[in-house]
Protein backbone atom coordinates (compact mmCIF):
# COMPACT_ATOMS: atom_id res chain seq x y z
CA UNK A 1 0.00 0.00 0.00
CA UNK A 2 7.30 -0.27 -2.51
CA UNK A 3 9.78 2.25 -1.01
CA UNK A 4 7.78 1.92 2.16
CA UNK A 5 5.00 0.37 2.99
CA UNK A 6 3.36 3.86 4.30
CA UNK A 7 4.41 5.70 1.10
CA UNK A 8 2.15 3.05 -0.55
CA UNK A 9 -0.35 3.80 2.08
CA UNK A 10 -0.57 7.04 2.25
CA UNK A 11 0.66 8.67 -1.22
CA UNK A 12 -0.90 5.54 -4.13
CA UNK A 13 -3.95 4.85 -5.05
CA UNK A 14 -5.39 3.12 -2.37
CA UNK A 15 -6.55 0.07 -4.80
CA UNK A 16 -3.69 0.07 -7.37
CA UNK A 17 -2.89 -3.38 -7.63
CA UNK A 18 0.27 -4.03 -5.41
CA UNK A 19 1.97 -7.80 -5.40
CA UNK A 20 3.92 -8.54 -2.53
CA UNK A 21 6.94 -10.07 -3.14
CA UNK A 22 7.58 -12.65 -0.58
CA UNK A 23 11.25 -13.77 0.73
CA UNK A 24 12.57 -17.11 -0.09
CA UNK A 25 12.77 -17.65 3.02
CA UNK A 26 11.00 -17.71 6.80
CA UNK A 27 11.99 -17.52 10.25
CA UNK A 28 10.06 -20.89 10.96
CA UNK A 29 11.58 -22.25 13.73
CA UNK A 30 9.80 -25.66 11.62
CA UNK A 31 12.22 -27.74 9.12
CA UNK A 32 9.50 -28.58 6.16
CA UNK A 33 10.25 -31.34 3.58
CA UNK A 34 8.41 -30.51 0.39
CA UNK A 35 7.05 -27.07 1.12
CA UNK A 36 4.54 -26.00 -1.24
CA UNK A 37 3.98 -22.67 -2.88
CA UNK A 38 2.29 -19.62 -1.42
CA UNK A 39 1.75 -16.63 -3.80
CA UNK A 40 -0.58 -13.25 -2.07
CA UNK A 41 -1.37 -10.33 -3.57
CA UNK A 42 -2.95 -7.36 -1.77
CA UNK A 43 -5.13 -5.28 -2.21
CA UNK A 44 -6.59 -2.21 -0.29
CA UNK A 45 -5.71 -0.23 2.93
CA UNK A 46 -3.04 -0.63 4.95
CA UNK A 47 -4.73 -2.99 6.95
CA UNK A 48 -4.77 -5.57 4.29
CA UNK A 49 -1.15 -5.75 3.68
CA UNK A 50 -0.89 -6.13 7.42
CA UNK A 51 -3.10 -9.13 7.44
CA UNK A 52 -1.58 -10.39 4.37
CA UNK A 53 1.53 -10.65 6.79
CA UNK A 54 -0.20 -12.58 9.33
CA UNK A 55 -1.53 -15.05 6.82
CA UNK A 56 2.40 -15.09 5.92
CA UNK A 57 3.05 -16.34 9.04
CA UNK A 58 -0.05 -19.31 9.70
CA UNK A 59 0.94 -20.54 6.05
CA UNK A 60 4.36 -20.96 7.10
CA UNK A 61 3.82 -22.49 10.52
CA UNK A 62 1.59 -24.96 7.52
CA UNK A 63 4.33 -26.21 5.41
CA UNK A 64 4.18 -23.26 2.82
CA UNK A 65 6.75 -21.04 1.66
CA UNK A 66 6.62 -18.53 -0.56
CA UNK A 67 7.08 -17.32 -4.25
CA UNK A 68 7.21 -14.35 -6.08
CA UNK A 69 6.36 -16.25 -9.25
CA UNK A 70 2.55 -16.99 -9.84
CA UNK A 71 3.11 -19.55 -12.33
CA UNK A 72 5.07 -21.57 -9.34
CA UNK A 73 2.62 -21.34 -7.21
CA UNK A 74 0.34 -24.27 -5.73
CA UNK A 75 -1.76 -21.78 -3.86
CA UNK A 76 -3.09 -18.19 -4.79
CA UNK A 77 -4.23 -15.96 -2.18
CA UNK A 78 -5.79 -12.67 -3.29
CA UNK A 79 -6.43 -10.35 0.02
CA UNK A 80 -8.97 -8.38 -1.41
CA UNK A 81 -10.96 -4.84 -1.12
CA UNK A 82 -14.53 -4.33 -0.85
CA UNK A 83 -14.91 -0.16 0.13
CA UNK A 84 -15.63 0.91 -3.75
CA UNK A 85 -17.15 -1.01 -6.70
CA UNK A 86 -13.68 -0.66 -8.72
CA UNK A 87 -12.27 -2.42 -5.93
CA UNK A 88 -13.90 -5.66 -6.56
CA UNK A 89 -14.18 -5.11 -10.41
CA UNK A 90 -10.47 -5.34 -9.95
CA UNK A 91 -10.31 -8.30 -8.27
CA UNK A 92 -13.19 -9.88 -10.83
CA UNK A 93 -10.50 -9.14 -13.66
CA UNK A 94 -7.70 -10.35 -12.04
CA UNK A 95 -10.10 -13.51 -11.50
CA UNK A 96 -10.15 -14.05 -15.62
CA UNK A 97 -6.59 -13.78 -15.94
CA UNK A 98 -6.07 -16.31 -13.33
CA UNK A 99 -7.62 -18.56 -16.02
CA UNK A 100 -4.47 -19.36 -17.38
CA UNK A 101 -2.71 -20.46 -14.70
CA UNK A 102 -5.57 -22.68 -13.58
CA UNK A 103 -5.06 -24.03 -17.13
CA UNK A 104 -1.13 -24.60 -16.56
CA UNK A 105 -1.47 -26.31 -13.22
CA UNK A 106 -5.57 -28.22 -12.88
CA UNK A 107 -4.19 -28.44 -9.18
CA UNK A 108 -4.25 -24.46 -8.43
CA UNK A 109 -5.87 -23.10 -5.42
CA UNK A 110 -7.25 -19.91 -5.69
CA UNK A 111 -8.42 -18.45 -2.06
CA UNK A 112 -9.98 -15.00 -2.01
CA UNK A 113 -9.24 -13.47 1.53
CA UNK A 114 -10.37 -10.46 3.20
CA UNK A 115 -13.46 -7.92 2.50
CA UNK A 116 -14.70 -8.84 -0.46
CA UNK A 117 -14.71 -12.72 0.50
CA UNK A 118 -16.89 -11.61 3.92
CA UNK A 119 -19.18 -9.05 1.72
CA UNK A 120 -20.36 -11.40 -0.71
CA UNK A 121 -19.53 -14.95 1.03
CA UNK A 122 -20.27 -18.03 -0.90
CA UNK A 123 -21.83 -15.85 -3.40
CA UNK A 124 -18.29 -15.71 -4.77
CA UNK A 125 -18.29 -19.45 -4.99
CA UNK A 126 -20.77 -19.78 -7.30
CA UNK A 127 -20.56 -16.03 -9.50
CA UNK A 128 -16.76 -17.29 -9.72
CA UNK A 129 -16.42 -20.73 -10.77
CA UNK A 130 -12.39 -20.18 -10.66
CA UNK A 131 -12.75 -20.08 -6.89
CA UNK A 132 -11.95 -22.76 -4.78
CA UNK A 133 -11.35 -21.07 -0.97
CA UNK A 134 -13.22 -17.83 0.61
CA UNK A 135 -12.00 -16.63 4.34
CA UNK A 136 -13.22 -13.48 5.37
CA UNK A 137 -10.82 -10.98 7.83
CA UNK A 138 -11.57 -13.27 10.85
CA UNK A 139 -10.85 -16.62 9.92
CA UNK A 140 -7.46 -16.55 8.60
CA UNK A 141 -6.24 -19.34 11.38
CA UNK A 142 -8.63 -21.65 9.59
CA UNK A 143 -6.40 -21.04 6.26
CA UNK A 144 -4.29 -24.10 6.06
CA UNK A 145 -7.84 -26.43 7.00
CA UNK A 146 -9.32 -24.87 4.40
CA UNK A 147 -6.48 -25.36 1.82
CA UNK A 148 -6.93 -29.28 2.79
CA UNK A 149 -10.51 -29.37 2.68
CA UNK A 150 -10.08 -28.06 -1.40
CA UNK A 151 -7.42 -30.40 -1.31
CA UNK A 152 -10.02 -33.44 -0.67
CA UNK A 153 -12.00 -31.97 -3.67
CA UNK A 154 -14.05 -29.46 -1.85
CA UNK A 155 -14.89 -25.76 -2.12
CA UNK A 156 -13.99 -24.03 1.38
CA UNK A 157 -15.45 -21.32 3.07
CA UNK A 158 -14.99 -19.72 6.34
CA UNK A 159 -16.60 -16.04 6.94
CA UNK A 160 -17.40 -16.39 10.34
CA UNK A 161 -16.95 -13.07 12.44
CA UNK A 162 -15.29 -12.99 15.69
CA UNK A 163 -15.80 -10.43 18.74
CA UNK A 164 -12.17 -11.41 20.00
CA UNK A 165 -9.73 -12.31 17.47
CA UNK A 166 -6.85 -9.97 17.01
CA UNK A 167 -3.93 -12.42 16.05
CA UNK A 168 -2.76 -10.52 19.13
CA UNK A 169 0.06 -13.49 19.55
CA UNK A 170 0.81 -14.20 15.73
CA UNK A 171 3.88 -12.55 14.93
CA UNK A 172 3.60 -11.23 11.23
CA UNK A 173 6.21 -12.64 8.66
CA UNK A 174 7.33 -9.27 7.58
CA UNK A 175 6.76 -9.44 3.76
CA UNK A 176 8.65 -7.57 0.70
CA UNK A 177 9.98 -5.89 4.16
CA UNK A 178 12.08 -2.58 3.39
CA UNK A 179 13.60 -3.34 6.89
CA UNK A 180 13.06 0.12 7.84
CA UNK A 181 9.49 0.40 8.54
CA UNK A 182 6.67 -1.95 9.47
CA UNK A 183 2.97 -2.07 10.05
CA UNK A 184 1.62 -3.08 13.65
CA UNK A 185 -2.39 -4.03 13.61
CA UNK A 186 -3.49 -2.42 17.21
CA UNK A 187 -7.50 -3.16 16.71
CA UNK A 188 -9.87 -4.65 13.96
CA UNK A 189 -13.16 -3.67 13.02
CA UNK A 190 -15.29 -1.19 13.32
CA UNK A 191 -18.37 0.41 15.38
CA UNK A 192 -18.94 3.96 13.43
CA UNK A 193 -21.54 2.96 11.27
CA UNK A 194 -20.89 5.66 8.75
CA UNK A 195 -23.51 5.32 6.25
CA UNK A 196 -21.78 5.73 3.28
CA UNK A 197 -18.96 2.45 4.35
CA UNK A 198 -18.58 -1.58 4.15
CA UNK A 199 -16.32 -1.72 6.66
CA UNK A 200 -18.25 -2.73 9.40
CA UNK A 201 -20.16 -4.94 7.77
CA UNK A 202 -17.28 -6.79 6.14
CA UNK A 203 -14.92 -6.35 9.35
CA UNK A 204 -17.35 -6.51 12.42
CA UNK A 205 -17.03 -5.31 15.68
CA UNK A 206 -14.36 -3.11 16.96
CA UNK A 207 -11.98 -5.23 19.26
CA UNK A 208 -8.60 -3.94 20.63
CA UNK A 209 -5.65 -6.11 21.08
CA UNK A 210 -3.58 -6.14 23.98
CA UNK A 211 -1.83 -3.44 24.75
CA UNK A 212 1.49 -6.10 25.91
CA UNK A 213 1.79 -8.01 23.01
CA UNK A 214 1.83 -4.79 20.78
CA UNK A 215 4.71 -3.30 22.68
CA UNK A 216 6.32 -6.77 22.55
CA UNK A 217 6.10 -6.97 18.70
CA UNK A 218 7.35 -3.20 18.80
CA UNK A 219 10.37 -4.56 20.62
CA UNK A 220 10.81 -6.97 18.41
CA UNK A 221 10.98 -4.73 15.31
CA UNK A 222 13.28 -2.42 17.32
CA UNK A 223 15.62 -5.43 18.26
CA UNK A 224 15.71 -6.31 14.51
CA UNK A 225 16.70 -3.66 13.13
CA UNK A 226 13.41 -1.62 12.15
CA UNK A 227 13.36 2.56 12.45
CA UNK A 228 9.63 3.35 12.11
CA UNK A 229 6.08 1.41 13.03
CA UNK A 230 2.68 2.56 12.04
CA UNK A 231 0.23 1.37 14.24
CA UNK A 232 -2.25 0.41 12.31
CA UNK A 233 -6.78 0.28 13.12
CA UNK A 234 -9.84 1.55 11.16
CA UNK A 235 -10.13 3.77 14.09
CA UNK A 236 -7.03 3.98 16.35
CA UNK A 237 -8.11 6.63 18.54
CA UNK A 238 -10.83 4.39 20.14
CA UNK A 239 -8.26 1.51 20.94
CA UNK A 240 -9.39 0.66 24.66
CA UNK A 241 -7.57 -2.54 25.86
CA UNK A 242 -9.15 -3.92 28.88
CA UNK A 243 -9.09 -7.50 28.45
CA UNK A 244 -10.66 -8.65 25.40
CA UNK A 245 -13.73 -8.85 23.62
CA UNK A 246 -15.79 -5.91 21.56
CA UNK A 247 -15.86 -2.69 22.73
CA UNK A 248 -18.71 -2.27 22.93
CA UNK A 249 -18.78 -4.18 26.36
CA UNK A 250 -16.46 -2.03 28.38
CA UNK A 251 -19.77 -0.49 29.80
CA UNK A 252 -20.31 -3.53 31.33
CA UNK A 253 -17.09 -4.41 32.84
CA UNK A 254 -16.04 -3.93 36.38
CA UNK A 255 -14.46 -0.92 37.88
CA UNK A 256 -11.46 -2.93 38.75
CA UNK A 257 -11.18 -3.36 34.49
CA UNK A 258 -12.29 -0.05 33.86
CA UNK A 259 -9.34 1.44 36.11
CA UNK A 260 -6.94 -1.36 34.27
CA UNK A 261 -7.66 -0.22 30.96
CA UNK A 262 -5.32 1.03 28.46
CA UNK A 263 -6.69 4.12 26.05
CA UNK A 264 -4.90 4.74 23.33
CA UNK A 265 -2.88 7.97 24.45
CA UNK A 266 -1.65 5.66 26.81
CA UNK A 267 -0.71 2.89 24.48
CA UNK A 268 0.87 5.82 22.56
CA UNK A 269 3.32 6.40 25.13
CA UNK A 270 4.34 2.83 26.13
CA UNK A 271 5.05 2.44 22.05
CA UNK A 272 7.64 5.31 22.27
CA UNK A 273 9.39 4.73 25.10
CA UNK A 274 10.31 1.01 23.66
CA UNK A 275 13.13 3.17 21.68
CA UNK A 276 13.32 6.73 21.39
CA UNK A 277 15.28 6.90 18.47
CA UNK A 278 11.95 4.86 16.39
CA UNK A 279 9.71 6.71 14.47
CA UNK A 280 6.10 6.16 16.01
CA UNK A 281 3.22 6.85 13.19
CA UNK A 282 -0.57 5.79 13.29
CA UNK A 283 -3.34 5.52 10.89
CA UNK A 284 -6.48 6.38 10.88
CA UNK A 285 -8.10 8.82 13.04
CA UNK A 286 -11.81 9.49 13.25
CA UNK A 287 -11.67 13.46 14.05
CA UNK A 288 -14.22 12.23 16.94
CA UNK A 289 -12.29 10.19 18.65
CA UNK A 290 -8.99 11.92 18.79
CA UNK A 291 -8.28 13.93 21.96
CA UNK A 292 -6.04 16.18 24.19
CA UNK A 293 -4.45 13.13 25.78
CA UNK A 294 -3.17 11.79 22.52
CA UNK A 295 -2.15 15.34 21.18
CA UNK A 296 0.00 16.16 24.25
CA UNK A 297 1.32 12.58 24.11
CA UNK A 298 2.26 13.09 20.21
CA UNK A 299 3.67 16.62 21.47
CA UNK A 300 5.86 15.01 24.51
CA UNK A 301 7.83 12.41 22.60
CA UNK A 302 9.65 13.76 19.81
CA UNK A 303 9.87 9.99 18.24
CA UNK A 304 5.90 10.19 17.37
CA UNK A 305 5.65 11.20 14.31
CA UNK A 306 3.66 14.82 13.90
CA UNK A 307 1.03 13.70 11.22
CA UNK A 308 -2.52 12.98 11.56
CA UNK A 309 -4.47 11.00 8.77
CA UNK A 310 -8.35 13.08 9.32
CA UNK A 311 -10.65 12.16 7.22
CA UNK A 312 -13.22 15.03 6.87
CA UNK A 313 -15.24 13.34 4.03
CA UNK A 314 -17.29 16.21 3.41
CA UNK A 315 -17.41 20.06 4.03
CA UNK A 316 -21.21 20.37 4.29
CA UNK A 317 -22.81 19.70 7.75
CA UNK A 318 -26.01 18.38 6.06
CA UNK A 319 -24.12 15.83 4.44
CA UNK A 320 -22.07 14.55 7.55
CA UNK A 321 -24.97 14.59 9.24
CA UNK A 322 -26.03 11.94 6.48
CA UNK A 323 -23.08 10.07 6.28
CA UNK A 324 -23.58 9.73 9.95
CA UNK A 325 -19.98 11.32 10.69
CA UNK A 326 -21.56 12.12 14.23
CA UNK A 327 -19.44 15.80 13.62
CA UNK A 328 -20.12 19.09 11.85
CA UNK A 329 -18.21 21.03 9.61
CA UNK A 330 -17.58 23.59 12.25
CA UNK A 331 -16.75 20.63 14.76
CA UNK A 332 -14.49 19.17 12.52
CA UNK A 333 -12.53 23.30 12.07
CA UNK A 334 -12.65 23.56 15.59
CA UNK A 335 -10.51 20.03 15.82
CA UNK A 336 -8.19 20.82 13.29
CA UNK A 337 -7.48 24.01 14.96
CA UNK A 338 -6.83 22.53 18.24
CA UNK A 339 -4.63 20.23 16.70
CA UNK A 340 -2.42 23.12 15.37
CA UNK A 341 -2.35 24.99 18.90
CA UNK A 342 -1.47 22.22 20.45
CA UNK A 343 1.20 21.42 17.66
CA UNK A 344 1.73 23.61 15.17
CA UNK A 345 3.95 21.67 13.45
CA UNK A 346 1.69 18.97 12.43
CA UNK A 347 0.97 18.07 9.42
CA UNK A 348 -3.24 17.00 8.52
CA UNK A 349 -4.60 15.13 5.55
CA UNK A 350 -7.51 13.99 4.85
CA UNK A 351 -10.04 11.90 2.56
CA UNK A 352 -12.81 13.26 0.85
CA UNK A 353 -15.61 11.52 -1.34
CA UNK A 354 -17.49 13.54 -3.89
CA UNK A 355 -20.93 12.82 -5.01
CA UNK A 356 -22.71 11.24 -1.81
CA UNK A 357 -26.63 10.87 -1.64
CA UNK A 358 -28.20 14.30 -2.38
CA UNK A 359 -25.02 16.59 -2.49
CA UNK A 360 -25.69 20.02 -4.22
CA UNK A 361 -23.03 22.53 -5.71
CA UNK A 362 -23.81 24.13 -2.92
CA UNK A 363 -22.47 21.00 -0.37
CA UNK A 364 -19.39 20.57 -2.95
CA UNK A 365 -18.53 24.25 -2.36
CA UNK A 366 -18.53 24.04 1.13
CA UNK A 367 -16.12 20.58 0.47
CA UNK A 368 -13.50 22.83 -1.59
CA UNK A 369 -14.18 25.67 0.96
CA UNK A 370 -13.44 23.58 4.26
CA UNK A 371 -9.88 22.20 1.92
CA UNK A 372 -9.05 25.73 1.91
CA UNK A 373 -9.62 26.73 5.45
CA UNK A 374 -7.75 23.64 6.51
CA UNK A 375 -5.01 23.69 3.85
CA UNK A 376 -5.14 19.73 4.30
CA UNK A 377 -1.15 18.75 3.02
CA UNK A 378 -2.83 15.55 1.46
CA UNK A 379 -5.51 13.71 0.52
CA UNK A 380 -7.48 11.06 -1.21
CA UNK A 381 -10.33 11.95 -3.36
CA UNK A 382 -12.80 9.48 -3.93
CA UNK A 383 -16.15 9.41 -5.77
CA UNK A 384 -18.87 7.87 -4.05
CA UNK A 385 -19.69 3.94 -4.84
CA UNK A 386 -22.53 2.33 -3.28
CA UNK A 387 -22.56 -0.39 -1.32
CA UNK A 388 -24.88 -2.65 -0.96
CA UNK A 389 -26.20 -3.20 2.51
CA UNK A 390 -25.02 0.42 3.95
CA UNK A 391 -27.49 2.51 5.57
CA UNK A 392 -26.85 4.45 2.83
CA UNK A 393 -27.59 2.01 -0.09
CA UNK A 394 -30.78 0.73 2.23
CA UNK A 395 -32.58 4.32 3.46
CA UNK A 396 -31.04 6.79 0.66
CA UNK A 397 -30.84 7.60 -3.10
CA UNK A 398 -27.24 7.32 -4.93
CA UNK A 399 -28.67 10.98 -7.12
CA UNK A 400 -25.58 12.33 -8.05
CA UNK A 401 -25.25 11.74 -11.96
CA UNK A 402 -21.86 9.64 -12.73
CA UNK A 403 -20.74 12.95 -14.76
CA UNK A 404 -21.17 15.42 -11.81
CA UNK A 405 -19.50 13.04 -9.09
CA UNK A 406 -16.29 13.31 -11.80
CA UNK A 407 -16.58 16.69 -12.82
CA UNK A 408 -16.15 17.81 -9.04
CA UNK A 409 -13.97 15.17 -8.16
CA UNK A 410 -11.68 16.91 -10.83
CA UNK A 411 -12.11 20.07 -8.87
CA UNK A 412 -11.25 18.42 -5.71
CA UNK A 413 -8.48 16.75 -6.87
CA UNK A 414 -7.34 20.09 -8.92
CA UNK A 415 -7.32 21.72 -5.49
CA UNK A 416 -5.28 19.44 -2.93
CA UNK A 417 -2.38 19.57 -5.94
CA UNK A 418 -2.50 23.22 -5.45
CA UNK A 419 -2.65 23.01 -1.57
CA UNK A 420 0.12 20.60 -1.81
CA UNK A 421 2.31 22.05 -3.63
CA UNK A 422 1.67 25.55 -1.82
CA UNK A 423 2.46 23.29 1.41
CA UNK A 424 5.55 22.25 -0.02
CA UNK A 425 6.90 25.35 -1.10
CA UNK A 426 6.90 26.24 2.72
CA UNK A 427 9.77 23.95 3.22
CA UNK A 428 12.03 25.74 0.78
CA UNK A 429 15.11 26.94 2.65
CA UNK A 430 14.46 24.36 5.62
CA UNK A 431 16.26 21.17 6.71
CA UNK A 432 13.91 18.71 7.68
CA UNK A 433 15.02 15.40 9.07
CA UNK A 434 14.37 12.23 6.72
CA UNK A 435 14.22 8.55 7.50
CA UNK A 436 15.64 6.81 3.85
CA UNK A 437 13.51 4.17 3.12
CA UNK A 438 14.70 3.46 -0.27
CA UNK A 439 16.03 4.28 -3.69
CA UNK A 440 14.52 6.91 -5.38
CA UNK A 441 12.61 5.13 -8.56
CA UNK A 442 14.05 7.89 -11.16
CA UNK A 443 17.96 7.23 -9.93
CA UNK A 444 19.41 4.83 -8.05
CA UNK A 445 21.68 7.97 -6.78
CA UNK A 446 19.03 9.38 -4.77
CA UNK A 447 17.94 7.99 -1.82
CA UNK A 448 13.70 8.67 -0.95
CA UNK A 449 12.42 9.11 2.76
CA UNK A 450 9.94 10.96 4.41
CA UNK A 451 9.97 13.50 7.29
CA UNK A 452 7.82 13.73 10.10
CA UNK A 453 5.24 15.32 8.44
CA UNK A 454 5.03 13.04 6.15
CA UNK A 455 6.49 14.28 3.19
CA UNK A 456 7.98 12.53 0.18
CA UNK A 457 12.06 14.05 0.51
CA UNK A 458 14.27 13.22 -2.40
CA UNK A 459 18.06 13.79 -2.56
CA UNK A 460 21.39 12.44 -3.54
CA UNK A 461 22.50 9.17 -1.90
CA UNK A 462 25.90 10.19 -1.64
CA UNK A 463 27.66 8.16 1.47
CA UNK A 464 24.38 7.93 3.15
CA UNK A 465 22.09 4.13 3.14
CA UNK A 466 18.85 3.09 3.05
CA UNK A 467 17.86 3.13 7.30
CA UNK A 468 19.68 6.59 7.86
CA UNK A 469 18.34 9.42 9.68
CA UNK A 470 19.36 12.38 7.57
CA UNK A 471 19.29 15.96 7.96
CA UNK A 472 18.28 17.68 4.24
CA UNK A 473 18.14 21.19 3.30
CA UNK A 474 14.89 21.64 1.00
CA UNK A 475 15.54 23.54 -2.29
CA UNK A 476 12.63 22.69 -4.35
CA UNK A 477 9.51 21.14 -4.54
CA UNK A 478 6.98 19.35 -6.54
CA UNK A 479 3.26 18.85 -5.60
CA UNK A 480 4.79 15.07 -4.26
CA UNK A 481 7.45 16.04 -3.00
CA UNK A 482 10.65 17.63 -1.47
CA UNK A 483 13.78 17.77 -3.43
CA UNK A 484 17.24 19.28 -1.66
CA UNK A 485 20.96 17.44 -0.69
CA UNK A 486 22.09 16.33 2.85
CA UNK A 487 23.61 18.54 5.30
CA UNK A 488 25.51 17.43 8.37
N1 LIG B 1 -17.48 5.35 -1.64
C1 LIG B 1 -16.41 6.15 -1.76
N2 LIG B 1 -15.46 6.27 -0.83
C2 LIG B 1 -15.60 5.54 0.31
N3 LIG B 1 -14.83 5.46 1.41
C3 LIG B 1 -15.40 4.57 2.25
N4 LIG B 1 -16.54 4.09 1.70
C4 LIG B 1 -16.70 4.69 0.51
C5 LIG B 1 -17.66 4.61 -0.52
N5 LIG B 1 -18.74 3.83 -0.40
C6 LIG B 1 -13.62 6.24 1.61
C7 LIG B 1 -13.71 7.16 2.83
C8 LIG B 1 -12.82 6.46 3.82
C9 LIG B 1 -11.79 5.82 2.93
C10 LIG B 1 -11.00 4.72 3.56
O1 LIG B 1 -12.53 5.35 1.84
O2 LIG B 1 -13.18 8.41 2.48
O3 LIG B 1 -12.23 7.35 4.76
FE1 LIG C 1 -15.83 3.11 7.55
FE2 LIG C 1 -16.51 5.21 9.11
FE3 LIG C 1 -15.46 2.98 10.21
FE4 LIG C 1 -13.90 4.58 8.72
S1 LIG C 1 -14.88 5.15 10.67
S2 LIG C 1 -14.01 2.32 8.62
S3 LIG C 1 -15.33 5.30 7.16
S4 LIG C 1 -17.43 3.14 9.17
Amino acid sequence: MVASKYAIFLFLPKFAILIMHLPETINSPIIHTNLRQLYIESYGCAMNFSDSEIIGSIMAEHGFEFTNDEFNADVIFLNTCAIRDNAEQKIRDRLKHLRGNKKKNKELIIGVLGCMAERLKSKLLEEEKLVDLVAGPDAYRDLPKLVAEVEDGNKAINVLLSREETYAEISPLRLNTNGISAFVSIMRGCDNMCSFCVVPFTRGRERSRDAESIVNEVKVLSDSGYKEVILLGQNVDSYLWFGGGPKVEFKNASEDVKANAVTFDQLLEMVALVNPSMRIRFSTSHPKDISDEVLFTMKKYDNICKHIHLPAQSGSTRLLEAMNRTYSREWYMEKHRRILEIMPDCSISCDIISGFCSETDEDHKETLSLMEACQFEFSYMYKYSERPGTLAAKKMTDDVPEEIKSSRLTEIIYLQSKLSLENNKSYIGKTVRVLADGLSKKSDLDLTGRNEQNAKVVFPKSTYNIGDFVDVLIERVTTTSLIGIAVD
